[in-house]
């Protein structure tokens, strides 16, 4: 399968600045997989957004911080197609059409959905459907592979019921069946945020990934530990500061850190050294998708060009794929 051309899609929400976790859940993946042959989709999902952001400023400028934050990280707009949702309103037709052919129980039943509502949001009929508008971003391209986090596993499989559903009822294959791609490592499916929880915008853990010096240190100082001094030994497994380290250093100096906590005694490192080291580690990583950032922020017209052609062309897909269904089901 890997070397057969394929279509990849994935989508992320503009609800606020990336962060670690969205880094290493998705950004990073999606980057690597345009190195495969193929058709790559990846778009910016700002009628998703408008479930939960209701401030067209703040809308707008997490939409451009989200694109700027792609290309700076290295998505290339050559080999793949970065666009924004809205620019593609052919998927709020397809929606429509799923919508007619989805029982009510089967949205009722979204975690996601149910999670939101029991942590005291007031749903909207937008935050009830969203799995519906996600079912029409991905058939509306005939993706057939869809990176996500563990996070979205249930969504894309109500796709699929979706899909089904849409092909059985009309008695023709209209939509193709798309697949989930799940990230390969435990340390991409969970990274933890500066309490040890999941780190995610909604909790107020998160760190932006190109957060820099005072600012940087500052944050990563916040992160969780105990009052233990440095020499009493301790089981790197059970600090979750390693898990972070994890990410960025070198395996034989992680290693190096880890036999140095578990012995501890004099000279191990304490929290602070190793927060430190997390810091340094941290702004280094990620020194070049800074720079390309400053630039990318200096130039907003070469965003929104890669934003306007990925949308055009994004946008003749799926509506070749929305009149396909059109027909099916009698509109035409
Ligand atoms: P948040 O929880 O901050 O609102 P989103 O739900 O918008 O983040 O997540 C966007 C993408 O980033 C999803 O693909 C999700 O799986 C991934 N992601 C978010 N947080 C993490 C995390 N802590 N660890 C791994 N992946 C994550
Ligand atoms: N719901 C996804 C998230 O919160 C974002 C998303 C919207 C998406 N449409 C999609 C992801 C289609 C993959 C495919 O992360």
């Amino acid at each position: 399968m890997s070397d057969a051309a394929r279509t990849y899609l994935s989508g992320i929400q503009p609800s606020g600045l990336l962060h670690l976790g969205n880094y290493f859940g998705a950004i990073e993946r999606h980057v690597a997989l345009q190195e495969r042959p193929g058709r790559h989709y990846y778009f910016i999902a700002d009628y998703h957004a408008l479930t939960t952001v209701h401030d067209a400023e703040l809308l707008r400028r997490n939409v451009f911080e989200t694109a700027v934050a792609y290309l700076a990280l290295g998505l290339d707009p050559e080999r793949a197609v970065l666009f924004r949702q809205s620019d593609v309103p052919e998927v709020t037709e397809i929606a429509w059409l799923l919508a007619c052919v989805t029982g009510m129980g089967l949205l009722e039943r979204a975690h996601s959905y149910k999670d939101k509502v029991a942590r005291g949001i007031k749903p909207s009929v937008g935050l009830f459907t969203y799995p519906v508008l996600m079912a029409a971003d991905i058939l509306a391209y005939d993706s057939e592979l869809v990176p996500v986090g563990r996070d979205q596993v249930q969504h894309v499989e109500m796709t699929q019921d979706m899909a089904t559903r849409f092909n059985e009822t009309f008695g023709s294959r209209v939509f193709v069946r798309p697949e989930m791609l799940m990230p390969e490592t435990a340390a991409a499916r969970k990274v933890p945020g500066l309490d040890g929880q999941k780190m995610s915008k909604s909790y107020g853990n998160d760190l932006w990934i190109f957060e820099s010096g005072k600012k940087l240190r500052k944050r990563v100082n916040r992160i969780v530990t105990d009052s233990r001094p440095p020499e009493e030994p301790k089981d790197p497994d059970e600090l979750f500061l390693f898990d972070l380290l994890a990410l960025f250093l070198p395996p034989d100096e992680l290693e190096g850190l880890r036999d140095a906590v578990r012995r501890g005694g004099p000279g191990a490192p304490g929290y602070g050294d190793l927060k430190a080291r997390l810091a340094e580690a941290i702004e280094e990583r990620f020194a070049p998708a800074r720079a390309r950032r400053e630039e990318l922020l200096a130039h907003p017209e070469r965003v929104e060009e890669v934003l306007s052609a990925g949308g055009a062309e994004a946008r003749r897909k799926a509506t070749e794929v929305r009149d396909r269904a059109y027909r099916a089901c009698g509109l035409r």
